[in-house]
């Protein structure tokens, strides 16, 4: 018994300790109201078993939605851990574990090639950043919805602007398709 214990200690002392991602912090936490994370799910057409990616995913809402409403595979990547630990969780409590996902992780980083539908609320400067990102990676026929701010160097194909939100507050969405 000694022993195992021992064996035990030593495996976890050389167990290889994650160390946290890092990235630039390409916007505060500021959640989508959940009447505009619909709207924004329904100008992107997001179906059944399609692919959505939400970019900076905050509380996970969109991907919860997503997932729950449009039963739609979704993935979200967030930078911060307590916004990570707290949407996953999130997930595990709805039974959502199989059809979405909270990637630990920096945006630009990763690859959204199996990409559907990508959601961004991130600021003008940010989606600058972000855009080299979607336009090597993402496959003909992705559709990006962008709340709020433009992909600047992007021409939209539908814009669509909510007076108000049910708290008073306009919010205006971009449809691109790449
Ligand atoms: C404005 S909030 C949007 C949250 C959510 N998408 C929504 O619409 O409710 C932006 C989110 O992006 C996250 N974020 C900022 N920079 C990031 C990065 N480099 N990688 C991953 N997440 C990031 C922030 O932590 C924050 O949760």
């Amino acid at each position: 018994m000694v022993l195992l214990t021992l064996l035990a200690a030593c495996l976890l002392a050389q167990a290889p300790v994650q160390a946290p991602p890092t990235g630039e912090k390409l916007a505060p936490y500021y959640p989508t109201p959940e009447t505009i994370v619909e709207k924004m799910l329904e100008l992107g057409g997001l179906k059944a078993g399609e692919k959505l990616f939400d970019l900076g995913s905050g509380d996970g809402r969109i991907v919860i939605m997503a997932a729950r409403k449009y039963h739609a595979d979704a993935t979200g990547v967030e930078l911060d851990s307590d916004l990570v630990t707290g949407s996953s969780a999130r997930l595990r409590q709805l039974g959502l574990q199989k059809s979405a996902r909270i990637i630990y992780g920096d945006i630009l980083k990763q690859n959204y090639s199996s990409a559907n539908v990508i959601t961004i609320y991130l600021l003008p400067d940010s989606n600058l950043k972000v855009r080299p990102v979607l336009e090597a990676t993402v496959k003909k026929g992705t559709r990006i919805v962008a709340h709020d701010f433009e992909i600047g160097g992007w021409t939209p194909v539908n814009t669509v602007t909510i007076p108000d939100d049910g708290e008073g507050r306009s919010h205006t969405l971009f449809l691109y398709v790449r």
